[in-house]
């Protein structure tokens, strides 16, 4: 067991330590083999007691105003034990202040194979009623989110791997939220975000990094281009950065004429 000093409580001088974030979200719920078996992320949840005592320490070093919150999964695997591991966290985490916590309904071990399990979200929240918590797991398109929240009783819904490729997600959801219907990405749209986030992968990663990185993203967004199976391949066939400008000005082009793309 690891035990982690805890510090008192600190009223920070904003002269000397300006505030630069909004939230802390601690994660013990990465089931990525180099972090776990660093004792980082999902590891955590084997240890209930190093992971409280985590939590302790943030809370603690945190100014009050600023939530601290929780990422967990539903256990470190399926056993009972890992369930009470989960449990006595989630417990402590909101004794100690915790603002919410968001739960994925896979388990560590699981990493990302098989479904995430709703029915566990369900019992929790029957289980703990009043504690905030957030559903993460499977949330695939706009009307899982509210798929979700109608069946497990998460006061919100964590998008993930469904808004890679379609970050028009949010606003449908909005739309939805108002009984309107989700309206899917005009192909002007596409083009922009698709260029927006090509010019980003290009200042983080260089071109060629970008032209390569981008591939993978390209492949997600085709799959709202009205000719969606002819784009993926051609994005999947991209090698450079010329190839990727070349679908997005043949693929998109813009129903007015606007200045070159990709300066
Ligand atoms: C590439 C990738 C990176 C992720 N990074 C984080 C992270 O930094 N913090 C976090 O709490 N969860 C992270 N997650 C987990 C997601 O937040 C989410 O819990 C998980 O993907 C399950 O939701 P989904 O099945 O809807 O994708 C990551 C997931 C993926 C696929």
């Amino acid at each position: 067991m690891v035990r982690i000093p805890v510090p008192s409580p600190q009223t920070p001088d904003p002269s000397v330590a300006p505030r630069t974030f909004s939230a802390i979200d601690i994660n013990l719920a990465c089931p990525v083999r180099k972090i776990s078996a660093k004792a980082r992320g999902g590891h955590w949840l084997r240890e209930p007691e190093g992971a409280i005592d985590i939590l302790r320490a943030v809370r603690a070093a945190v100014p009050e105003s600023i939530p601290v919150t929780v990422k967990l999964r539903r256990g470190s695997d399926d056993s009972p034990q890992a369930e009470r591991n989960f449990y006595r966290i989630f417990d402590a985490l909101f004794d100690l202040g915790c603002a919410w916590t968001t739960v994925h309904g896979r388990t560590v071990e699981q990493k990302y194979v098989g479904p995430s399990r709703w029915t566990f979200l369900r019992d929790l929240v029957r289980a703990r009623p009043g504690r905030l918590v957030f559903g993460s797991g499977d949330v695939w398109e706009v009307r899982d989110i509210f798929r979700m929240l109608a069946y497990t009783g998460v006061q919100a819904v964590s998008v993930a791997r469904g808004c890679i490729g379609n970050p028009w997600i949010f606003r449908q959801a909005r739309a939805m939220m108002d009984g309107a219907p989700p309206a899917p990405p005009t192909l002007d749209e596409q083009r922009a975000v698709l260029r927006e986030h090509f010019d980003l992968s290009v200042a983080v990663n260089g071109e060629g990094g970008a032209s390569l990185m981008m591939r993978k993203f390209g492949v997600r967004f085709a799959a709202h281009h009205p000719r969606a199976e002819e784009v993926r391949r051609r994005f999947i066939a991209v090698e450079s950065i010329d190839g990727w400008r070349r679908v997005l000005d043949e693929e998109y082009a813009p129903a007015v004429p606007e200045p070159a793309l990709l300066t």
